[in-house]
């Protein structure tokens, strides 16, 4: 039996942030961001899914075991319990979500090889997620 598939490994973070723009007056961040301006923190989910051909031999698509360690390695380790902002990843863009699954993506297709990372996953909170294909 052969076949491809995806596989999708969860990962949380607590990570800090706030939306700001450096070059933006406090008044035009305040305009655009509102609250959002205040430092505060998230619990977010990382979903990450690998895609490829079934290994005959062990029936996975990835060593569960190296996936685990590599998203750990390179992406939890640094994200948990930090300030996003202050990451060199966030020094020219805004610590979104949208920004966040970008940079998690970087991150993990030199580890993983951009054919092998299907998609990053990145939830806010339970009621917002942003995918990113590396497209
Ligand atoms: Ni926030």
């Amino acid at each position: 039996m052969s076949g491809t598939a995806s596989t999708t490994r969860r990962f949380t973070f607590s990570a800090g942030h706030r939306y700001h723009v450096p070059a933006w007056s406090p008044e035009d961040n305040e305009r655009r961001f509102g609250r959002l301006t205040v430092p505060h923190g998230h619990n977010y989910t990382l979903d990450v899914t690998v895609r490829g051909a079934i290994d005959p031999r062990t029936g996975m698509v990835i060593d569960l075991g190296e996936l685990k360690r590599i998203v750990q390695e390179t992406v939890i380790e640094r994200f948990d319990h930090a300030d996003l902002n202050a990451d060199a990843l966030f020094r020219e863009r805004v610590p979104t979500t949208e920004n966040i699954a970008l940079a998690v993506w970087d991150l993990l297709a030199p580890k993983l090889g951009p054919d092998r990372l299907a998609r990053v996953r990145v939830w806010e909170d339970p009621t917002l997620f942003v995918d990113y294909d590396g497209s």
